[in-house]
């Protein structure tokens, strides 16, 4: 088994040794308040066991619809926002080939395109664009089924398909991830036909990456879902009972030891552009079940070595609150060496015969140690390379690791209170069935 590696030595000069161990009690406490549901918001802790309770009856069924769909479009717009995107989105950014966007669809293996996630005309108009004339089908994924992004560009997509397919075809080229009875989305799909698959009731949007949310999508795009569940499977046997080889633990122990020592904002950095969406996905799970009750740490993510160049100088010299973890990945997923050249006006013939990686590599060790050195704790998180099983592996370890750190933070990391504040302005203000009293009072405060 290629196992993740957790290093937290940069952070414990920092943290202290003692303060560090102190927290042991806590996270111990946290793992059995987890273990036996007795936390608030137990009620969404199905997403604990679900790597060990994935059937092979499911990921088959799975597995057919994703062929179906992949013989059936060039296109598969996934649609959806927050936890019902992100991680569907890490894991296919995280596999796939940095530009395979630009390539043109080939048979039997669509491209992956996104919407939902915004409420933009311009994203909207040029994907019906692009659509226009294609063939393509749609995974309309909400728990709800009542969020408002998604159903905005499902109603557009699926104007559009109806148009090019003819209504009948259509229904065949739709598939709907959602409540088990509840919300508009289960409504329609039951009243249209379309084949649906259900969220548990138990597992939270930004927790449902390993159930149809995100396995679907991820078949959609040609890899093993079962390569997944089997890493997150690893890591749940793995993160189960404390002990200090528990790297969950450890990663929730060290985080809050540095929070309780002021540093408040935790950046995730990598050096791999095909992570950037995985640390979006890393955000949301940590933001929403972290920030409540004015506490939290403030999650963050930098693309290194691009970010640098930007946001280094911050980093380096600015006010001393943030912590750095970073994801390494030993092995790429490609060989390329640097060429050597005759005149050598660049100066870069010292690096003539390494591979590129080597470069990246040396840039990890030497900010590093930089950071360091300026004042910021550095957590290393390595992996061996990006392939699903190691994508199941870091989905389940931050899960858990994000259990963990919120219950020894004091609050319930699995509601999110707070988000739902701007859509009852965004519906007053839209004049929604229902919100006519908030409506005057918006429109008030917006006149002053
Ligand atoms: O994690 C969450 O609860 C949110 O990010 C939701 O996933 C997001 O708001 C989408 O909700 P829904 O799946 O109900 O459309």
């Amino acid at each position: 088994m290629k196992t993740l590696e957790i290093d937290i030595q940069h952070a414990l000069y920092f943290a202290g040794q003692k303060n560090y161990e102190a927290l042991e009690p806590e996270a111990v406490k946290a793992i059995s308040t987890i273990d036996g549901k007795s936390g608030p918001g137990s009620d969404f802790l199905g997403w604990d066991t679900l790597p060990s309770e994935t059937s092979q009856q499911l990921l088959d069924r799975i597995n057919a619809t994703a062929e179906r769909l992949r013989a059936a479009a060039d296109y598969i717009v996934v649609v959806g926002i927050g936890g019902s995107y992100l991680g569907a989105r890490a894991v296919i950014s995280a596999l796939s080939d940095l530009f395979s966007d630009q390539y043109i669809p080939e048979p039997n293996n669509p491209k992956i395109l996104y919407a939902g996630q915004n409420i933009s005309e311009d994203y909207l108009a040029s994907l019906k664009k692009l659509l226009s004339g294609k063939k393509f089908a749609i995974i309309n994924i909400s728990k709800s089924g009542t969020t408002t992004e998604p159903a905005i560009a499902f109603r557009v997509l699926r104007d559009l398909l109806v148009q090019q397919a003819g209504a009948d075809k259509a229904k065949d080229l739709i598939v709907a991830i959602t409540d088990k009875e509840k919300g508009a989305l289960r409504a329609m799909a039951d009243k249209e036909g379309y084949e649906t698959y259900v969220i548990p009731d138990n597992v939270g949007g930004r927790f449902s990456v390993l159930t149809p949310v995100g396995l679907l999508p991820i078949a959609c795009a040609g890899f093993d879902i079962s390569k997944l569940i089997a890493g997150a499977r690893d890591m749940e046997n793995t993160t189960r009972r404390p002990g200090p080889s528990n790297p969950a633990q450890v990663y929730a122990m060290m985080r809050n030891a540095l929070y309780r020592d002021g540093k408040k904002i935790e950046l995730l950095v990598n050096y791999n552009p095909r992570l950037h969406y995985f640390s979006e996905w890393w955000k949301q799970l940590f933001g929403e079940s972290e920030g409540k009750e004015n506490k939290g740490i403030f999650p963050a993510s930098v693309d290194f070595t691009t970010d640098l160049h930007s946001m280094g100088q911050w980093i380096q010299q600015g006010e001393r609150t943030i912590f750095e973890t970073v994801l390494s990945v030993k092995e790429p997923a490609d060989s390329l060496r640097i060429p050597g050249n005759a005149e050598n006006l660049d100066g870069i013939n010292y690096l003539e015969g390494k591979r590129v990686d080597e470069v990246n590599k040396q840039a990890e060790l030497g900010t590093l140690l930089a950071h360091v050195d300026g004042g910021v704790p550095n957590i290393r998180i390595s992996v061996h390379s990006l392939d699903e099983y190691t994508m199941g592996q870091l989905i389940y370890f931050f899960e858990k690791a994000c259990a963990i750190s919120g219950y020894m933070l004091g609050v319930n990391p699995f509601n999110q209170p707070g988000v739902e504040d701007y859509k009852k302005n965004m519906f007053a203000l839209l004049g929604k069935p229902g919100y006519e009293a908030q409506t005057q009072e918006m429109k008030k405060r917006l006149e002053k």
